[in-house]
């Protein structure tokens, strides 16, 4: 069985009581599980991951990668947080490693401030999902899934 890495980054471990208006109430532990179910139905193994710190989630990226080549991954769904609008680093990352990546945004970037309408994943993400709240990781799963999973 093949393995979806979830990984999240800064202050989304705050979910459910960061700014619920904009990101609602449930929390990343919520979340996560709501992953591993969703990987269960469309038969994935599910991985999660959250890090404040870019270096952790470079490091995650570049271990899907090998992961990939292997065989044994599927690819990465990635809310990459503020990283998003900053970092090159993480863009050099996915197209370093090869991974298949789809970005997702619970919130409507594009209808907030417009330093969150540029982001530095899309031009390396096979997909993008935003605005459809916390559904959107399993919008994402299921898309990871349909492009690349052949069974
Ligand atoms: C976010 C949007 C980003 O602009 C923000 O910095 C986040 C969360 C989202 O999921 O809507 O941390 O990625």
């Amino acid at each position: 069985m093949k393995t979806i890495l979830v990984l999240n980054g800064p202050n989304l471990n705050l979910l459910g009581q960061r700014e619920p208006a904009q990101y609602g109430s449930t929390t990343l532990q919520d979340v996560e599980a709501m992953c591993v179910e969703a990987g269960k139905r469309l038969g994935v193994a599910v991985k999660c991951l959250q890090s404040n710190h870019e270096g952790v989630l470079i490091d995650a990226i570049h271990e899907a990668g090998r992961g990939v080549k292997a065989g044994s991954v599927l690819g990465v769904v990635m809310n990459p947080g503020a990283y998003t609008h900053t970092s090159i680093a993480l863009f050099d990352a996915i197209k370093g490693a090869e991974v298949p990546l789809i970005e997702i945004h619970i919130s409507n970037v594009h209808a907030r401030e417009s330093f969150r309408h540029h982001s530095y994943i899309s031009a390396a993400a096979a997909g993008i999902v935003v605005g459809f709240g916390v559904d959107g990781y399993v919008l994402a799963i299921e898309g990871l899934v349909r492009k690349f999973h052949k069974s």
